[in-house]
């Protein structure tokens, strides 16, 4: 596939596309953005991306943006695109619109997360930028660096009272006594539409959902232990610190099935 951008509407090969080193998206990471999984050519959840585009920009008292315009450049981008894609799209401070579409990373499962403690991640209502998805993503790189060096593949990031709250860029889940938790979005955490996804394809299934703060001792005590985002598939994470989850992983099975016929238009 030709990775392409679209500029304030112009089209260009990604490795041609300028945005001004004046931009406030740039010089501060002032802006929000969105990440969407292309399935077979579609889009997933565009129009809850575009949503949730809306509410980070407005939860930092910038301009809403012009979701119908955004809808129609994604579209324009779009066309010609018939397998699996990331389509990302940016409005920054200076009102400068950027959409991308580029193949999807490679993601192998985390063979081990670290625990970082994130106290930049705070409760809605704190300060306006919590739970939005606002372009300064340096805390979440560097927890990742962090990790890194620590012999992981990424971060597990736990709230400064202890709650376990999500990875740098993906939304964390885990099986214990037969049902799925996850933290609740009130965290301050990236309300993840997959994370979403997964959690009405459990309760589809029967399965008892909890969206509640937990521990990091609840976690770590749990069957499986997952993680997802809108280009990740739902992977099993096979050890936290040192603690190992090397058993079977019935729940992800299922529910990692479930996501991909999902998202492939299949149910
Ligand atoms: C911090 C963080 N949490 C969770 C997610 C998962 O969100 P979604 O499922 O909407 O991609 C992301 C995605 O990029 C993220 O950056």
């Amino acid at each position: 596939m030709d990775a392409r951008a679209l500029v304030d509407g112009e089209l260009s090969a990604v490795e041609r596309a300028r945005v001004a080193v004046t931009d406030e998206g740039f010089a501060r990471g002032d802006g929000a953005f969105e990440t969407v999984g292309v399935w077979d050519g579609r889009p997933f959840r565009l129009g809850d991306h575009l949503d949730r585009l809306a509410v980070s920009l407005t939860a930092v008292d910038l301009p809403a943006p012009d979701i119908d315009m955004l809808a129609a450049e994604a579209a324009r981008l779009l066309h010609g695109v018939d397998g699996d894609a990331a389509l990302r799209l940016y409005v920054t401070a200076s009102g400068t619109r950027v959409l991308t579409v580029t193949e999807q990373p490679r993601r192998d499962p985390p063979a081990r997360l670290v625990v970082r403690s994130a106290p930049w991640i705070r409760p809605l209502g704190t300060y306006g930028p919590a739970g939005a998805k606002t372009m300064s993503y340096l805390p979440n790189m560097a927890a990742t660096r962090a990790a890194r060096a620590a012999g992981g593949d990424d971060a597990l990031l736990v709230s400064l009272e202890g709650w376990v709250l999500e990875g740098p860029t993906f939304a964390v889940l885990w099986a214990a006594d037969g049902r799925l938790f996850s933290p609740p979005p009130d965290l301050g955490i990236i309300d993840s539409i997959s994370r979403r996804t997964v959690i009405a394809l459990a309760d589809e299934a029967g399965v008892g959902v909890v969206v509640e703060p937990r521990p990091l001792d609840h976690l770590l005590a749990a069957d499986e232990v997952m993680v997802c985002s809108s280009i990740r598939d739902l992977l099993a994470v096979r050890r936290v610190d040192d603690t190992p989850f090397d058993g079977s992983t019935p729940l992800r099975d299922q529910l990692s099935v479930a996501l991909r016929d999902a998202r492939r238009g299949r149910r």
